[in-house]
This record gives structure tokens, sequence and C-alpha cells, in this order.
């Protein structure tokens, strides 16, 4: 199994919305959740053709708050059986953290660590390495404007160049969507957007850039900082 470091987290004392509940809206098919499992499956097929990789040919893929993994997991195993990615995998509850290890196992996957710890600690990640693609789904609606600006300017230290990040972000039922704010901050720390999927029978959308812009020296994450944190 790879390993991406060690780095113990009591989740317990944290969590607050039961999220276990919030993925049982996944086994209803037509549920929103449910399709938008479907865009998000979809754009990291896609994802997994167009991203960069290493001079080995692998990737490394990140995906924050991952939930039990069900977005990743079988796209993963499908793929390639998991040959060419590694993933780390982070969520803060141990419930959902022990199912992506059993699907992981399940399917076979290699070189998939999923790390109980906080997402949004900079600290999670002093030892990995950034990835190729990282996913940031359920993520944008339940942190601050504020949060959400400066964790996609820290994806720039998360990712490579040519790095492909796929998010979500629901629209509110008076019509204002949010997820426009998030395009736009993308645009700004040198992301270009690949597709952008609003169904207008829908709240959910997805969205998925590249990293195009290069600084010359991309700064490495600063320690012991907070990127976000749950509301
Ligand atoms: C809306 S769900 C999204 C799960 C998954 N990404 C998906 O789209 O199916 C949000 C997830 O984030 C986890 N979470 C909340 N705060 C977190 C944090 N600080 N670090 C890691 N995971 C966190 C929750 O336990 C929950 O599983």
């Amino acid at each position: 199994m790879l390993s991406f470091g060690p780095a113990a987290w009591d989740a317990d004392a944290i969590v607050t919305k039961d999220w276990l509940r919030w993925h049982q809206d996944y086994d209803s098919p037509n549920s929103s959740l449910a399709r938008r499992l479907h865009v998000v499956q979809r754009d990291l097929r896609r994802a997994l053709v167009e991203a960069p990789y290493d001079e080995r040919g692998a990737r490394r893929l990140i995906s924050i708050c991952a939930g039990d993994g069900r977005d990743v997991l079988p796209v993963l195993a499908e793929h390639d059986g998991g040959r060419t990615v590694t993933a780390l995998l982070i969520e803060r509850d141990p419930t959902l953290s022990q199912r992506a290890r059993t699907a992981a196992i399940g399917l076979g996957l290699p070189g998939i660590e999923v790390r109980t710890a906080d997402a949004g600690a900079t600290d999670t990640y002093s030892d990995s390495q950034p990835a190729h693609l990282l996913l940031a789904c359920g993520v944008f609606g339940n942190i601050i404007f504020n949060d959400v600006r400066r964790t996609i300017a820290m994806l720039r230290t998360l990712v490579v160049a040519d790095g492909i990040v796929i998010w979500t972000r629901g629209r509110t039922d008076d019509g204002h969507d949010p997820s426009h704010d998030v395009r736009a901050c993308f645009a700004e720390h040198g992301f270009s957007e690949m597709s952008f999927t609003s169904p207008a029978d829908a709240r959910f959308r997805v969205g998925m850039h590249r990293l195009t812009a290069h600084p010359a020296a991309v700064r490495s994450m600063p320690p012991a900082t907070q990127m976000f944190r749950f509301i």
C-alpha cells in the first residue's frame, strides 16, 4: 500500500453534521446527488485521459473531504485497475474513511491511502507531493467564501503544472448561483476552465479546471495554516 506518510488526527471531536446520512442520498438513483456523482465520474474519466503524468507515466490524485470515495475509486478501478494512479483520500469522519478503505481493497486497488484527517489543515499535506488530479467535491458549499478563495489559491501548491481540479458547488433555491464566484476565483488564480456542468433542473454544478498559469516559483504550502473549516 502506498504511503503518503503518517497523520494522526482525532476526528471524533469535531464532526458536526451527519455526513453518513448525507451519503444515503447516493443510493436513490434519481436523486440530485446520484446525478452529480454521474457527472463527477464522467469528468474524472476525461481527466484521466487528459491530465499530465510523471516521468514514469504515473499520476497522483488527491481527494479532499473524500467521503466514502465512491466518486473516485470505481473510476480508478475501471481505468486500469489502479496500476498508474496512486491516490490520497482525506476524510475526517472515521466511519466514512473506513468505508473508503474497504472499498479500495474490494476493488483491488493497490495505491490508495485513506487518511482520517483535517483536509483544511496545510500540515495534512506536509509529506505529499503535488497531484496530477485533485477532487474538491462537496466542499465549497460548506465553507465561507473567504475560505473558498484561500483554498483555491493554495490548490496551486497542491497540483502540478497542468494538473486538473474537479469541484462541485450547488446553487441556492432563490436563484443565486455561487458556482460562478467559484469559477471566477479559479480564473483569478491561474486555472482555465475545461468544463462546467449546470443542469437547469438540478441545483448541483460541477466544474473542471486546469492549472495553466505556471509561476516561475510556486511557493510551497505554508505550515500550520488553516485553509478552510466546515460551517
Ligand atoms: C458533502 S460531503 C462530500 C463527500 C464526497 N467528497 C462526495 O462528494 O461524495 C463532505 C465530506 O467532508 C467531510 N469533511 C468535513 N470537514 C472535513 C475536514 N475538515 N477534513 C476532511 N473531511 C471533512 C465530511 O465528513 C463529509 O464526508
